[in-house]
């Protein structure tokens, strides 16, 4: 099958209605664009691979994230990609043996951070410094269901310093944040 943005964006919509699970899937995709770019990887895969990763969590949350490579597979994603999709969690005990995969483990929860770290900032995105961010990342009452651990070990799977990453994914945010603002859609 070909992979494309368009075809993952009508299946997204099928399962897909909440609006802060839109958003979320929205940065971590933005996210995922960032770190293709970066990686020189396939952007479009990536893009779709970010989008459809929280495919089952609205209609089966209880199931997530095991029914949402099932949901990938029968649409026609290719082994690889599902795999990625299930390995997004620690709980399915699936190794992340693709550059994609781990990628997509170490930018899920932080994408939701720096989101997090925006909302709370009047510029929000502009002018965002990662320090700020790792500083937040110490004061555990903040965004406390983000699991700093599960950071820490998404960019050391990945070989990348979590700063680093950090500055990615602020990068990437913020410039799709103004693609979508000139759709009148937001990430925050
Ligand atoms: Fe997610």
């Amino acid at each position: 099958m070909e992979m494309t943005r368009e075809k993952a964006w009508d299946l997204f919509s099928q399962y897909v209605d909440s609006e802060s699970l839109i958003k979320h899937s929205l940065a971590v995709e933005a996210s995922m664009i960032k770190l293709a770019k970066t990686f020189d990887e396939d952007v479009e895969k990536w893009s779709c691979c970010g989008l459809l990763h929280d495919i089952d969590f609205q209609k089966y949350p209880e199931q997530h994230p095991i029914k949402g490579p099932e949901i990938l597979k029968e649409a026609g994603y290719p082994e690889e990609f599902c795999l990625a999709v299930k390995g997004h969690s620690d709980d399915t005990n699936t190794p992340r043996t693709t550059k994609m995969a781990k990628t997509l483990y170490a930018v899920d929860q932080l994408s939701s951070f720096v989101v997090a770290c925006a909302l709370v900032r009047p510029t929000k995105f502009e002018g965002m410094k990662v320090k700020s961010v790792k500083k937040k990342m110490k004061d555990k009452a903040f965004a406390r269901a983000v699991d700093r651990d599960g950071l820490k070990k998404g960019a050391e799977e990945l070989g990348i310093e979590l700063s680093e990453l950090t500055q990615y994914v602020i990068d990437g945010l913020k410039e799709r944040e103004e693609e979508l603002s000139k759709m009148g859609m937001s990430l925050i």
